[in-house]
C-alpha cells in the first residue's frame, strides 16, 4: 500500500482534478482509494455527483491524524487530496508525513512558482517523503510556456514528472458531470486527456518499482 499525497499551498493549481484523474487511471490496475483531506471538500461534492459509478472508493473528511490507519485496509493506493492555503500549514504537515509520496500540481506561470516553492522546502522535503511536480493546465500551442516553467522548476533542483497534464475544458465540467477522466465521453481531447494522467501513472510506477514495491499500470 502506497498513500499518495496530492499538495500545494497554491489555491487552484489543479489538486483536486489531479487526484481524482490519476486515481481513476490507478484504478484500472489497482485497488484505488481517494480521501478527502481538504475542509473545503471539492472532491466529496464531486464524488457525491458520481455517485455509485465512481471507478475507486472514496472517504470524505477524514481525519489527517487517522492517515496512517488506513494502511490496514486492503487498497493498493490511497490518494489523499489536500488543502491548497497557507493556513492548513499544520494539516498538510500532517498528511505529508503519513505519506510515502507526495505529487505537487502546478501551474505553468511565474506566480505558481513561489508558492510551489515554499510547499517544497517548508512542508515536504524536511520530512524526507519522495516527491515530484507535475505540470499541470499546459497549452500545446504555447510551449514557451511550458519550457520557462520547466526551466524554473529544473532550476531548482526539484524533481519533476517528465510528462506534464495539458489543460482540456473538459477537465473543469467534469466535476459538474459527476465523471473522472476515464468516463469522459470518447474525443481525441479525452483520448490525450487519459494518456497524459496514464503517463504520469507509468512515470510513478517507474520510481515506486525503483523503491521495491511496485503498484501495476498498464
Ligand atoms: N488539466 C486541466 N485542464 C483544465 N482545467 C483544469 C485542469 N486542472 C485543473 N483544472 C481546473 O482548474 C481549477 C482548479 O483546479 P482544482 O480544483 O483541481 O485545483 P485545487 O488545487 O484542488 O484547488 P484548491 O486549492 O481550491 O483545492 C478547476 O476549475 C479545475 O477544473
Ligand atoms: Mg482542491
Amino acid at each position: 500500500m502506497r498513500i499518495l499525497a496530492v499538495a500545494n499551498q497554491k489555491g487552484g493549481a489543479g489538486k483536486t482534478t489531479t487526484a481524482m484523474s490519476l486515481a481513476a487511471v490507478l484504478a484500472e490496475v489497482s485497488r484505488v482509494l481517494v480521501v478527502d483531506n481538504d475542509p473545503q471538500g471539492s472532491s466529496t461534492w464531486w464524488a457525491e455527483r458520481a455517485g455509485e459509478s465512481l471507478p475507486f472508493d472514496f472517504a470524505g473528511s477524514t481525519n489527517p491524524n487517522e492517515l496512517a490507519r488506513l494502511r490496514e485496509l486492503p487498497y493498493d493506493v490511497v490518494v489523499v487530496d489536500t488543502p491548497g492555503s497557507l493556513e492548513a500549514g499544520e494539516v498538510l504537515a500532517t498528511i505529508v508525513q503519513a505519506s510515502d509520496f507526495v505529487i505537487l500540481p502546478t501551474e505553468p506561470e511565474a506566480l505558481a512558482f513561489q508558492p510551489l516553492s515554499r510547499t517544497i522546502q517548508s512542508l515536504v522535503q524536511p520530512y524526507g517523503v519522495d516527491y515530484r511536480v507535475m505540470l499541470n493546465k499546459l497549452d500545446p500551442r504555447n510551449p514557451g510556456e511550458t519550457l520557462e516553467a520547466q526551466k524554473l522548476i529544473d532550476g531548482a533542483g526539484f524533481p519533476r514528472f517528465q510528462h506534464g497534464v495539458r489543460k482540456y475544458k473538459a477537465h473543469s465540467t467534469a466535476p459538474l458531470r459527476g465523471e473522472v477522466v476515464t468516463q469522459y465521453e470518447t474525443s481525441r481531447a479525452t483520448f490525450k486527456a487519459i494518456d497524459d494522467y496514464r503517463r504520469v501513472a507509468l512515470e510513478l510506477n517507474t520510481v515506486w518499482a525503483a523503491q521495491s514495491q511496485p503498484v501495476g499500470v498498464n
